[in-house]
């Protein structure tokens, strides 16, 4: 199959709507990662999506509204709560987990008896939902395990030959996916952080952040989030986080480094000579806009291992950290530690 790579505007909305009735796949872009969209009620058409991501069948996917009252049509039951947070963060990077009805088929919930929801704050992914009339099923648009895309041409590089169109919106803003959150009792609960942060959900309720955020899932626990429990946004490059400061790590890196070597660090951080230095940024904000491509293009560049400064576990810190381990396989230099010697 041929991929087409066409600009997110209005001259081609309508050859992507035709694909998606006729159930297949359009990639899309959304102000997180670029997505893999199906129709969401259609089980075939949402099959091809994992066949073409090789994402394991349990692992649910979001479905992506234009309008409110889409949500309506497939939530079994919205929380008064769920309304005012819907009126406060969408559209934006906000996923909210309802009951769901029966015209959702099993496949999308991945046999859940629940949905994932979200209204992509992109102007031209809502647009286009509204002209197929149905919720786009959306799962980020890499293969599975591999870093989440930011730009059309990372979709290329996953999706060329298995998929028939790519609409091409420019660089993601947000460049980590929505934060998920399911409802509780007693307030919600944070299955995996993003833009709308604890913080800012603190604001109207009680948060929790669910341990499986920071920690690797016991093999006999279920996860809340299927997602959770797969490896996640490895590239083929050895990732390590460095825990110290960035004088601490050239220390470590002039010792113990092998091959090829990138960093991802502050702007003013000085590095050895022979390391290559990545796009990352100073704050939470730059470093979430950054993490997925330079991943990415660390394994173009054909690096051996690349080291990233931790991030703020706070706000968006939140976020890049949470993806940040799963890259890393929870591999942590401790550089405190080490001093000098290590
Ligand atoms: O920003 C985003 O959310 C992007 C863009 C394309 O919208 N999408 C995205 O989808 O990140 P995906 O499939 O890569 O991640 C969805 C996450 C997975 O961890 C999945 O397990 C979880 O949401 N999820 C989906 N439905 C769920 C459900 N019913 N209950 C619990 N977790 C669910
Ligand atoms: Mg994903």
């Amino acid at each position: 199959m041929k991929t087409f790579i066409y600009k997110a505007d209005h001259e081609h909305i309508e050859q992507a709507a035709e694909l998606l009735r006729k159930g297949e796949i359009v990639a899309i872009p959304t102000e997180t990662v670029y997505g893999l969209a199906a129709n969401g009620l259609d089980a075939e058409a949402v099959a091809k999506i994992f066949a073409a991501k090789g994402r394991p069948q349990d692992n649910p996917l979001i479905l992506h509204i234009s309008d409110f009252s889409m949500l309506e049509d497939i939530a079994e039951e919205i929380p008064e709560f769920a309304k005012k947070l819907a009126d406060k963060f969408w559209p934006g990077p906000l996923t909210m987990i309802f009951p769901k009805k029966n015209i959702v088929p099993a496949e999308t919930c991945g046999g859940l008896d629940t949905v994932a929801v979200r209204m992509p704050k992109q102007e031209f992914t809502r647009e286009l939902i509204r002209k197929c009339g149905f919720p786009l099923a959306a799962p980020s648009a890499n293969t599975s395990g591999l870093p989440s895309p930011t730009a059309a041409v990372h979709v290329f590089e996953d999706m060329n030959g298995k998929i028939p169109l790519i609409m091409d919106g420019g660089e993601c803003a947000c460049g980590v996916e929505s934060t998920v959150i399911t409802f509780e009792n007693s307030g919600l609960r944070v299955l995996r952080p993003g833009a709308i942060t604890p913080e800012m959900l603190r604001k109207y309720t009680q948060v929790t952040v669910d341990s499986g955020v920071l920690q690797k899932l016991a093999p006999n626990v279920r996860a809340l989030s299927p997602g959770m429990k797969y490896k996640h946004y490895s590239p083929k490059a050895e990732v390590y986080i460095a825990d110290g400061t960035i004088e601490q790590l050239c220390g470590y890196l002039k010792i113990n480094s092998y091959g090829k070597i990138a960093v991802l660090c502050g702007e003013s951080d000085e590095i050895p000579d022979f390391c290559i230095r990545l796009p990352y940024g100073d704050t939470s904000e730059q470093q979430a806009e950054h993490l997925f491509a330079s991943l990415r293009e660390a394994d173009a560049l054909g690096c051996d291992a690349v080291y990233v400064m931790m991030p703020e576990q706070t706000g968006m810190g939140l976020a890049v950290y949470n993806r940040l381990l799963r890259a890393a396989a929870f591999r942590i230099i401790k550089l405190h530690e080490q001093g000098e010697q290590p």
